[in-house]
């Protein structure tokens, strides 16, 4: 391993990982600058930057769904939901900035907002949650837009996930037909092993990007009370009415409809 470095003298870490340009990309507009500003920036630049794994992780993902190669799709699942309790958890450094310290400098940030990231409708959009609203939202920025219209268009996780059933021998044309699909995996979990671990992967995805959602908004909250957006919306009470929004509908449905059976079975 040390020897493929050793081959490329000129190469060293900073230089791999172009160390001096990442810690070029934290402009702060405050002036004077403000203190807590930087965490700002770079909690938002980690979290592109996992958004940028993830997407990476779902593309392979429904590419190996599209294979029957389910050994892979739940390898892939498994380093989603791994990067997404980060994603959680990291939410809550932003609580150690204070109140009034933000206030210093959130006016410069206007018109700004994490509403815009495009990456993260990339991930809801993939995942199952398209909304030709917010995709008109971005009309007016030619790169996501591009980005953004290309995932509308093409099937998602939750497409490619329902075909695999499909290709399983499950029925899946309607709603009810997932459901009973989920039920009967749920039923028999040794039976279906590898598609009973890929739904419980699934799920969680959904379940840890409404966890972000949950306290994202707890964070807002205790940052701002009920005070207006960047981005233009009411603020929290427009955070709260996101709360319901899942990608896998069928899965958490299918909850309510499992039934013991006999033990010997
Ligand atoms: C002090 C920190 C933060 C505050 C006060 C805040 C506030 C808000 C508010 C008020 C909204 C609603 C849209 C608007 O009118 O602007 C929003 C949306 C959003 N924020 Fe944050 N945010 C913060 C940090 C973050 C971070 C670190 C991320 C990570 C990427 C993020 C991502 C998002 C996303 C993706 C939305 C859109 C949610 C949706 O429409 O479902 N925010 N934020």
């Amino acid at each position: 391993m040390a020897s493929e470095y050793g081959k490329n003298p000129s190469l060293s870490y900073n230089k791999y990982l172009r160390v001096p340009e990442l810690l070029d990309l934290q402009s702060t507009l405050s002036e004077p600058t403000s203190h807590d500003e930087q965490l700002f920036i770079i909690i938002h630049q980690t979290y592109e930057l996992w958004f940028k794994q993830i997407l990476h992780e779902i593309d392979a993902t429904i590419k190996w769904l599209d294979e029957g190669r389910p050994f892979r799709v739940n390898h892939s699942l498994k380093a989603v939901t791994s990067i997404e309790k980060v994603m959680v958890s990291q939410i809550h450094i932003l609580e150690t900035m204070a109140q009034i310290g933000f206030l210093e400098f959130r006016d410069r940030l206007n018109p700004a907002s994490g509403f815009q990231s495009m990456q993260f409708r990339e991930l809801e959009f993939v995942s199952g949650q398209k909304d030709e609203k917010i995709l008109e939202f971005f009309k007016f920025d030619d790169f996501a837009y591009a980005r953004l219209k290309a995932r509308f268009e093409a099937p998602g996780l939750d497409d490619a996930f329902w075909a695999l059933l499909g290709r399983e021998g499950f029925a899946v044309s309607s709603h009810e037909e997932r459901v009973a699909a989920i039920v009967e995996i749920l039923t028999h979990p040794e039976k279906y092993a590898n598609l009973f671990n890929m739904q419980d992967l699934l799920i969680e995805h959904d379940e840890n990007i409404s966890l972000w959602r949950y306290h994202h908004v707890l964070m807002v909250e205790r940052m701002l009370g009920m005070k207006r957006g960047t981005g233009g919306s009411e603020g929290v009470g427009y955070l709260m009415s996101t709360l319901t929004k899942r990608f896998f509908p069928e899965m958490w449905e299918a909850r309510t409809h499992l039934k013991t059976k006999p033990i010997a079975e």
